[in-house]
């Protein structure tokens, strides 16, 4: 037997092989609720022109909702042989309702089909991200106000640079979530556009409405060229790109964390439920959450370049390299939104060891361009005074002593314009306190940081 949906040209049925090796529907099952969706707004619109009539659209209505509830209930037989999710569906419509289920087709094609089912997918999912990304920057908030007044080293190089506080950390990530969130909101317009209504390639002759399926299905916007319709796939890359920016965040947010849990760091400490042991080495606590996003990081970069490359050499209009868009999608979406959901969970949980923060920052001289910008309010030019605290740092390494474990006596051998009040500089707070302005460390900043932080979010 050919193919029930095209096999009326086909003088023999297709090998058993090939058959499953170009079937989609193993992972493109997962978009039946957009299909169906799909499909009753395009019937629809196919009565209101005049092309099925009301009893019609009435059996379509009712063996669609049932078939949804078929699936639903895991009752329903998903065949390798019917190719996909789409001719499944059609095909259990044709069983249950008779005839009428073939006409469900007219006027349309599986290309402008699956092109309209993974918009809508895709739509619903980044959805869902974004309050992911709205979780996950409410638990900075909280976190961040907790701790506007603890203080650690800052890093460049990996090597201590000056204090920071450790709310004013937290709130970096809060920003650069923004962005994602932002880049995602961007994509979401592009994505919400629909193709329904180019049928194969050309259009079709029916008299259709696409105004009106695009009002039933809440899309923004009518695709405005049949062929671009069908093969367009930017709105997926271009999803994956802000996915990919997205993890690449996550990821560096993971390093951190996986350094800070380390007995080298000591700046947190991660809830044990975000955590595992070892098999063998009784005292490990090992941070696999953050390691495994870090790692999980690579896959969704992979489903970027696996759709650059798969759309690069495609002539118009649909070819079915196409078909090999969903598994990178899919998965870029799972992956992003299972990492986030993940650390919106963990963030509030996080324990801060304020104490070793703090000793931290006490060693590595971190308040030393602290001393640089006090000589300079003594009036010497900055660059006298990064040569003078040079060689306070090098007697400072030499003796093993910080800049505020020295004397008045042996900082004035530097410079005689370094006077009593030089402690209050080198002190952690002094250092923090002076960098006040937007976009500083200083915890009056971070607080006001974190009051626009909850501005933003209350406006979305
Ligand atoms: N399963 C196909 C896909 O995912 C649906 C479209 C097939 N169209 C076709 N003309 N063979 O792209």
């Amino acid at each position: 037997k050919t193919n029930q949906s095209w096999g009326g040209r086909f003088s023999e049925p297709v090998d058993a092989f090939v058959a499953r090796f170009t079937a989609s529907v193993d992972f493109d099952k997962r978009l039946y609720k957009h299909d169906i969706m799909g499909s009753l707004a395009h019937a629809k619109m196919l009565t209101q022109v005049g092309v099925l009539s009301e009893p019609e659209l009435k059996a379509i209505e009712d063996g669609l909702t049932a078939i949804q509830q078929e699936i639903e209930a895991g009752e329903f037989d998903w065949r390798v042989d019917l190719e996909d999710v789409h001719m499944n569906i059609e095909a259990r419509l044709t069983e249950r309702i008779g005839i009428t289920g073939k006409k469900l087709h007219t006027g349309r094609s599986r290309n402008d089909q699956v092109a309209t089912d993974i918009r809508l997918w895709l739509r619903d999912e980044i959805d869902q991200i974004l309050a992911e990304i709205t979780r996950l920057q409410e638990g900075l908030l909280g976190l961040a106000e907790a701790e506007a007044d603890t203080v650690m080293p800052g890093f460049t190089h990996l090597q201590t640079a000056q204090p920071v506080t450790f709310g004013h950390h937290l709130m970096a990530w809060f920003e650069m979530l923004s962005r994602d969130y932002e880049r995602l909101v961007d994509c979401r317009k592009r994505t919400n556009s629909m193709p329904l209504g180019s049928a194969a390639l050309a259009g079709t002759t029916y008299p259709i409405d696409r105004a009106l399926t695009c009002e039933l299905l809440g899309f923004e916007a009518i695709s405005g060229n049949s062929l671009d319709g069908v093969s367009d796939r930017d709105f997926a890359i271009e999803f994956c790109a802000a996915a990919s920016i997205a993890m690449m965040h996550m990821s560096r947010f993971s390093e951190e964390l996986v350094m800070w849990a380390s007995a080298q760091f000591r700046f947190i400490d991660l809830p044990d439920r975000f955590c595992t042991g070892s098999s063998i080495m009784p005292q490990k606590k090992n941070p696999d959450v953050p390691e495994l996003i870090r790692g999980k990081t690579g896959r969704v970069f992979g489903a970027l370049v696996g759709l650059l490359t798969l759309m690069k050499g495609q002539p118009l209009a649909y070819n079915k390299d196409n078909q090999e868009d969903k598994e990178p999608l899919f998965d870029a979406a799972d992956t992003l939104r299972d990492s986030l959901r993940a650390f919106a969970d963990m963030v509030p949980a996080i324990k801060p060891r304020r104490e070793f923060m703090r000793e931290a920052a006490l060693r590595g001289f971190s308040t030393a361009t602290d001393l640089a910008d006090y000589l300079v309010g003594k009036g010497l030019p900055f660059r006298d005074c990064h040569e003078i605290v040079g060689l306070a740092v090098r007697y400072g390494v030499d003796q093993e002593k910080d800049l505020a474990e020295m004397s008045l006596e042996e900082l004035r051998q530097f410079s005689e314009h370094i006077t009593e009040d030089v402690f209050a500089v080198l002190t952690l707070e002094g250092s923090v306190n002076a960098r006040d302005h937007i976009g500083g460390t200083a915890p009056a900043q971070v607080r006001k940081a974190v009051a626009r932080g909850r501005e933003l979010i209350a406006a979305r």
